[in-house]
Parts: structure tokens; sequence; C-alpha cells
């Protein structure tokens, strides 16, 4: 059995933001919730440290625990807050910052496997500009010595290229003992995790320092550095996209979810955005400038360009959503058509039934929304306002301009607008 404990009771200065940090989505979640995802791959256990007053940190964590760190005395305070809840507890315990979301399950089991032959393991890397992350100064035998933080290290251990990335990996009966040992006599007077490090090298405890790409190690501050983060993560959801048989004609203008699920022969062309909850199957289409979230596009459909689909959609095969179409909680049968500039809400139209031009359902009236019914293949005229709740039936067919306000039986006619009447001599005649 062994656990992780993810340290996010920071604020984040450096965001200037009202929210936690960790809570700043990446690709449509909470970065914690990506740190979160690759510990699940590895860890049975995962206690998360939180910040007093964050109950949507708390809730996003969930089902995993968490635990409030009142005051924040450091990274070491921040993990012995977990202890309470691991008592007893004789597996691995890791120990990582919440603000790492680009970390891979394949590097967190590598440090889980260097743990097996040294009594403690942590992830280290060689930043392009090692700034001020702490330093690991290692002995002429490569053991671990110490890691010193760029607040108290030396000109001398600054030059030093390996950098702590954070993560510290030992036995929790060992880990523990090194934690409530840790003293707060240093320059920041904080109880820095980091001296676990020196504290096993004093007890003549083996160690190892597993390195690890900077583009996964690299930790998040800033807006900017989210930005960057958001790269790296959409750089890897699109690989695996076009890996799974999809193509992105111009990948990076396609902005992906951590959930999309794109089928084979799926093309996506320029400049699409996927919210959250897509689910494409195979051989759609999706023309640019497309806006897609929670919602299932079935086989062979063609959407957009310039579609906005949004949650509780779900298009039925071969059906078509033209330019300037928005859907919202609406089913469309197999090969039905709404090819342009419409307000489909809270409606389900049948199969092969084509919608007209400027189709609208009024699905809102101030205070309730209710249900608009078209049958199969009805056909709704160009410009047709349906008021909901109204049914139009099977094969109906409503005339261009109508204003629909009563039910439409089967295989009905309705016209539901003016006379045209025309009144000769009666003319524009201008000033
Ligand atoms: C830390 C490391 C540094 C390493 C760097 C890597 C320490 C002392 N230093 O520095 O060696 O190179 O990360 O990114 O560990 N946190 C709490 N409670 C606290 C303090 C922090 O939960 O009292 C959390 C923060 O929310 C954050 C994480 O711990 O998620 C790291 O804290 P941060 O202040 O960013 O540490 P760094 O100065 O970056
Ligand atoms: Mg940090």
């Amino acid at each position: 059995m062994r656990a992780a404990i993810i340290l996010a009771a920071g604020q984040g200065t450096r965001m200037q933001s009202a929210m936690p940090k960790v809570m700043h989505r990446i690709a449509g979640r909470p970065m914690i919730n990506h740190l979160i995802a690759a510990c699940e791959a590895v860890f049975e256990r995962i206690i998360i440290v939180a910040g007093p007053g964050m109950p949507e940190l708390q809730q996003a964590v969930q089902p995993h625990a968490s635990v409030v760190q009142a005051e924040r005395l450091g990274t070491g305070h921040a993990a012995r807050m977990a202890a309470p809840l691991l008592e007893g507890f004789t597996g691995d315990v890791a120990v990582l910052y919440g603000d790492n979301p680009l970390i891979s399950a394949a590097t967190l089991e590598r440090l889980v496997a260097a743990r097996g032959s040294a009594d403690l393991a942590m992830l280290a890397m060689r930043p392009s500009d090692p700034a001020r992350y702490g330093r690991v100064v290692q002995s002429a035998s490569g053991d671990v010595e110490r890691i010193v933080e760029w607040a108290d290290a030396t000109e001398a251990e600054r030059a030093i290229a390996l950098c702590n990335a954070g993560v510290v990996c030992a036995a929790w009966p060992d880990l523990s003992r090194w934690l409530a040992g840790l003293r707060n006599d240093n320059r920041q007077g904080e109880f820095y995790l980091t001296d676990v490090l020196g504290a096993a090298h004093a007890e003549g405890r083996r160690n190892r320092a597993v390195e690890a790409p900077e583009a996964e190690l690299r930790g998040i501050n800033s807006r900017v550095e989210l930005a960057a983060a958001e790269a790296e993560i959409q750089a890897r959801l699109r690989l695996r996209a076009m890996l799974g048989g999809a193509t992105l004609t111009l990948p990076e203008t396609v902005c992906l979810a951590w959930d999309t699920r794109l089928g084979r022969d799926v093309v996506v062309e320029p400049h699409v955005v996927f919210a959250p909850g897509v689910t494409v199957e195979e051989g759609v289409q999706i023309r640019a400038f497309s806006h897609l979230e929670q919602c299932v596009i079935r086989k062979g459909a063609i959407i957009g360009p310039y579609a906005r689909l949004r949650p509780g959609t779900d298009v039925g095969e071969a059906a078509h959503v033209g330019n300037f179409v928005e859907l919202k909680a609406a089913t469309m049968g197999a090969g039905a058509k709404a090819n342009h500039l419409s307000y489909l809400g809270d409606v389900s139209i049948g199969a092969g039934s084509n919608i007209g031009a400027g189709t609208i359902t009024c699905n809102y009236d101030g205070v309730n929304k209710h249900r608009t019914e078209i049958g199969a293949g009805a056909f709704i005229g160009s410009d047709t306002a349906l008021v909901a709740p109204v049914r139009v039936g099977d094969r109906a067919l409503v005339a261009a301009g109508s204003v629909v306000t009563q039910d439409v039986p089967d295989d009905a006619l309705a016209i539901a607008r003016g006379r045209q009447v025309n009144k000769p001599g009666r003319g524009f005649r201008g000033k």
C-alpha cells in the first residue's frame, strides 16, 4: 500500500487571484486534478493538504481526503498535517506539490521504483534556468547530502545545476520521524520538507535522486507559467488524438479538454474549441470555428463551421449542424439537418427532419424553460418561431415565417402568419 500527500495550502500570491492557485484550470479542469489523476495510477491513498477557507478545493479533490493546514509554516509543516490520517501506516509515502500538474504517472513509477532500492527517493531536474529552485548537494559518490533552499544557499551552492523538483518518497515510519524532527532555523523561518534529505543522510540512510525532464517537473506560480503548462498539456492531448486516428488539420489551433474523446477518422478543422465532456464518434467532421461542450456527436455527423453545441446535446448519425446554429439540451435524430442560423434549445428533433434557416425554439417564458418536440421527417420552414411547450408531429410541414403556438398533428401543414395584403398604387414615392 502506497500513499501520496499533495501540498496545496498556499494561496499562490503570484497568480494575483481570488482563487486558490491549484484550482486554476488546465485543459478544462483544476490543475490539482491533473496531478491527482497521475497519482491515482500509482498510489492507493491520496491526502490533500488545503489551506483554511478553501472549501472549493476540498470539494474538487473528493473522494480523496483533505486536511487543513491552518497556518502556513512551510512545506515540511504542511506534510506533517497528514500524519493523523496515516497513523499506523507502514507503506511508502510520497509528498508532492499541488502546483506541479505536469508530472506523469510514468515518472512517479520511476520514483517509487527508486525508493525500492534506497531508503529515500526524490525527483530532481536540470532546468534551463535554475532560478530560485532548491539546489541538490551531492557527495562524491552521488548520494544526496542535503537540499539547500535558494534563500539559504551560498554562491557556490547556487551554481549547482541539479535542482529539487519537490517530490520525495520514503517509508512512512521513516518519513514521519524525519518530518517530526524538522526545525525552522533558516532564512525563511519555515519548516522545509527538503530538510528530510539531510536528516536521512545524517542517519546514514541511502537515497536516490531520480532525474526527469523540466517539462514535467516545472511548477506553476504565475499566469505566465499557467499558460506554458496549458500549452504543454494541449500538445500531449493533440498528440493522443492524432495517434488515436483523428485528423487535426492545424493541431496548434485546436483546444482540447482533458476528457475529449475523438473517434477514428474524425476530422477537426482549425480553431475548434472543446470544453469538457465531449464525445465524438467515428467519421465526424467538425468544421472550423466551432465550440463544443458536454455533448455527443454520433457517427458521420457534420458540425459547423461556426456551430455552438452546448451541454446536453446529442447529434444523431449523419446529422448536419451548420453555421451559426446553437444547440442546447437538444437531441437530433439520425440524418436531421439544421444548417443555418438557428437557436434550438430544450428540443428533440426526430430522424430526417429539416430545420429551416432562422428557426428559433422559444423555450423560455422569463420564468420557466419548456420543451419543443419535433417528430421524424418533419420540415420546419425558415424563420419559424416554435413557442414551447409545443409539439410538431411526424412528417408535419410548417410554413416559413410561422409563429407556432399550438401543436401540429402528424402529416399536417401549419401556417401561422399574417396574410399578405397588396395595395395597388400605395408604393413608395420618396420624399
Ligand atoms: C519548493 C522547495 C524547493 C523546490 C521547489 C520546486 C521547499 C522548502 N522548497 O520551493 O526546494 O525547488 O519547491 O518547485 O519545499 N505549501 C503548503 N504549506 C506551506 C507552504 C507551502 O501547503 O506552508 C504548498 C504550496 O501550496 C505549494 C507547495 O507547498 O503547492 C510548494 O510551496 P512553495 O512555496 O511554492 O515552495 P517553493 O518556494 O517553490
Ligand atoms: Mg513553488
